[in-house]
This record gives structure tokens, C-alpha cells and sequence, in this order.
């Protein structure tokens, strides 16, 4: 076990060897096919090591009529080619405003990114000019939003949208645009495309649309999309299709994923590692198979005792964790998770608790590793 600096979790850990099923969240079809997928992920990390994403040390502060805060401290974490990574959290933890920060669509000038590196592909985001970022986004990297009609634009027909998209970055001609487009709404198995091209936003079902937001999201084939709770908006059915269609698209493409979403059944299916933040911080981060199998972090294990087991009857209660997020600007002295830690002490009230490391990639921002590791020396 080793510690580090309490802000500098490490890099991506290692790929997964054989997922843990024994969770909460397992078994079945999709598990499987979650398993064949961090397979193929592990083989296409197996013939490039650089991450495609490596975010280090990146503090967000947002100035409001209240006084400064940080939203993002100090977040460090990897996306390995070809790999989902899941950015979990309760709401208010953060996550949106770490996904606004590399797409850098943050509120300007009331939030800025602070400190810290967003490296894409080796360059650094946090400094990229507008016009450089103006060539990334939604070419090298796409992102997929939770309500797709905020992002789809209701006066044109989606053929358009997705065609115009595919132009911004593409020299081509609107026949051949939308030639593409149409390519683009066959993978993501658009039925009848040719018609849904020429059909309005609010023509199509939930469902639907966030298919061609896929569609957009894939038509310039970038190196990475970030997927924000893209299927929170849908009933469970569509969720399931969605995430099925997402995961065979990263079979086929090899897109990395960064899948932000507050549900860990979700994660269990689609992620090869996870990030778990919590006011503003990683907290803990590792294999998918490794977190599920051992979580480091309290806070992680009250994550997973709140998603429903095969074996919960239908109608007990789920324990939740209680209490709230605190929002940034209120912040408890000591470890964030303090008021809401069934395993609190009283340095964890006074004091920012170290990042461990618990070997291979995992590692968790807790006392309870330091004290553990402490009781073994004495021994
Ligand atoms: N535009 C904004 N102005 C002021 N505060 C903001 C703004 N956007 C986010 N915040 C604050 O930053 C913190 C992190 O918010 P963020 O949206 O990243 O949370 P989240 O983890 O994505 O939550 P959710 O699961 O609800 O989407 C919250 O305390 C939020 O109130
Ligand atoms: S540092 Fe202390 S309060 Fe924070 S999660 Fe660990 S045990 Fe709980
Ligand atoms: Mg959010």
C-alpha cells in the first residue's frame, strides 16, 4: 500500500482481467456482453499504451454572487484507447462541470479552469485557443447529452443537423453530407433512415433522438465521446437498447468512452474502470471488476448497497446513504464525507484524507487505508 499526495490520484490502472460478476448488478446476457467488450477494450489497449485522454490536476473555480468555489479539485484520471471509463457520482459531485472542462464549454467567465492539464492526444485542452477547440469538438471528440432536444436544434430536420455537423469538419458537398448522414443513422440502427432524415426533432420518440444524437455524435468518428447520463431521460427498455448500442459501437469503432452517470448498475454493463467522485474529488478509482469486488472508499459502498440486488424483494426498502452532497461552498473541514461516513473518526473531521493505493490501478482517498496500514506496521 503506498500513499501519495492527497490530490494526485494515480494514472489508469491496469486492464481488467476477468470482470467480477459477484455484485449487486450481475450476472444475466448483458453482463456478458459487457465482458466481451472489456475484452476487446484490453486487446486494443494491448497495441497502444499513450492514454487519449489524461486529465491531471485540474481545478474548476466557479466566481458567483456568494463567493468563489471549486467544483472540480484536483480531479486526475486516464482514458485508455478503446476503454469506457465511468465517471460516477451523486448530483452535485461535479461530474457535468468535469465533462464541460474538456469539451471546454464551461460558463465562461463565471467558471475557469484554475490549475491543472487536460492532455488530448497530447495536447493540452486547458490552454487549447477557441479555434483549436473549435477543430475538436464534436470531430476528436464528441459529447452525448442526457436530453438530446436541448441539443437538437427544433427549426431543422435531423438529416440536416447531422449532415451540417458532418461538414463543419468535412470537406464535402451537402449530396455527400448527407450520404453520410444516412450511413451514420444505418449504424446506429435507425429504422426506415431515409425518411427519419428528412422528420423534425419533435417528430421522433425519446428514444429515437438520442439515436441521432449518436448518429452526430459518430459521424466524424472521433477518438472519444463523453456521454453525460445519456440514457437518464429513458424508460428502461430504450436504456437497455441504448446502452447495447453504445457498447457495440466502441466493438466496432474502437471509440474511447467517457460514460458519466450516476447509476452503478449502468457502469457494471458498459465500464472497463471507474472514477468515482464526490464534492468535487476523486475519491476512489480503479478496474470496474476490482471497486465492485472490494470498494476502497465508504462512499462507494454506500453507492453500491443502494442499487438493488437480484435477490431484493421487490417491495424492501433500499438503504440509502443519508444526507447530501455538500455543495462546494460549504465544504467541511476534513474529509467531505465525514457527516455521512458510517465509519468516520476524528481525523477525518480534521483532516483531508491521503490518496492509497491499493495495487493494481485501484486506490481510494480514505483514513480507514492509513489506519489499516498503520495497525499492520505495529504488528
Ligand atoms: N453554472 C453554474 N453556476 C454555479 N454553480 C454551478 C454551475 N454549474 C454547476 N455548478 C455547481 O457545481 C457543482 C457540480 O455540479 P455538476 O453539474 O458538475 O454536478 P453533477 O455531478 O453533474 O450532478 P448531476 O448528477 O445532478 O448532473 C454543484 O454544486 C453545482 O451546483
Ligand atoms: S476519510 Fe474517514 S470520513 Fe472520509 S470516507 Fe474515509 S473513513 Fe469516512
Ligand atoms: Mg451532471
Amino acid at each position: 500500500m503506498r500513499m501519495q499526495a492527497a490530490h494526485t490520484p494515480p494514472p489508469g490502472g491496469a486492464p481488467p482481467d476477468r470482470p467480477g460478476r459477484d455484485t449487486p448488478a450481475s450476472g444475466g446476457e448483458a453482463g456478458r456482453r459487457g465482458e466481451a467488450g472489456r475484452e476487446m477494450a484490453a486487446e486494443r489497449r494491448a497495441g497502444s499504451t499513450a492514454p487519449v485522454l489524461a486529465v491531471d490536476d485540474l481545478w474548476v473555480r466557479f466566481r458567483t454572487e456568494d463567493g468563489p468555489f471549486d467544483a472540480v479539485r484536483g480531479v486526475t484520471f486516464d482514458v485508455n484507447p478503446g476503454e469506457t471509463v465511468a465517471l460516477v457520482g451523486e448530483s452535485g459531485c461535479g461530474k457535468s462541470v468535469m465533462a464541460l472542462s474538456i469539451m471546454r464549454l464551461l460558463p465562461e467567465p463565471q467558471a475557469q479552469i484554475r490549475r491543472g492539464r487536460i492532455l488530448f492526444e497530447g495536447q493540452d485542452l486547458a490552454r487549447a485557443s477557441e479555434r483549436a477547440m473549435r477543430q475538436i469538438r464534436g470531430n476528436r471528440i464528441a459529447m452525448i447529452f442526457q436530453e438530446p432536444m436541448t441539443s437538437l436544434n427544433p427549426v431543422y430536420t435531423c438529416g440536416e443537423q447531422v449532415a451540417e455537423a458532418i461538414r463543419t469538419h468535412r470537406r464535402c458537398s451537402r449530396k455527400e453530407a448527407r450520404e453520410l448522414a444516412l450511413e451514420a443513422f444505418r449504424q446506429v440502427g435507425i429504422t426506415d433512415p431515409e425518411r427519419r432524415l428528412d422528420q423534425f426533432p419533435h417528430e421522433l420518440s425519446g428514444g429515437l433522438r438520442q439515436r441521432v444524437m449518436i448518429a452526430m455524435a459518430i459521424a466524424c468518428r472521433p477518438q472519444l465521446i463523453i456521454a453525460d447520463e445519456p440514457t437518464t431521460a429513458l424508460d428502461v427498455t430504450i436504456q437497455a437498447q441504448i446502452l447495447d448500442l453504445l457498447r457495440d459501437l466502441q466493438a466496432r469503432l474502437g471509440t474511447s468512452i467517457l460514460f458519466i452517470t450516476h447509476d452503478l448498475g449502468v457502469v457494471a454493463e458498459m465500464a472497463d474502470r471507474v472514477v468515482v467522485m464526490y464534492a468535487g474529488e476523486v475519491v476512489e478509482q480503479g478496474p470496474v471488476q476490482a471497486i465492485f469486488r472490494r470498494p476502497g472508499h465508504p462512499y462507494t459502498a454506500g453507492l453500491f448497497r443502494s442499487i438493488p440486488r437480484r435477490d431484493t424483494p421487490r417491495k424492501a426498502p433500499l438503504p440509502a446513504i443519508e444526507g447530501v452532497v455538500p455543495h462546494p461552498s460549504r465544504r467541511p473541514p476534513g474529509c467531505p464525507f465525514a457527516p455521512r461516513c458510517p465509519e468516520a473518526r476524528g481525523v477525518c473531521r480534521e483532516q483531508p484524507a491521503p490518496w492509497v493505493e491499493l495495487g493494481d490501478g485501484h486506490g481510494a482517498r480514505c483514513w480507514v487505508h492509513v489506519e489499516e496500514a498503520r495497525e499492520v506496521t505495529a504488528r
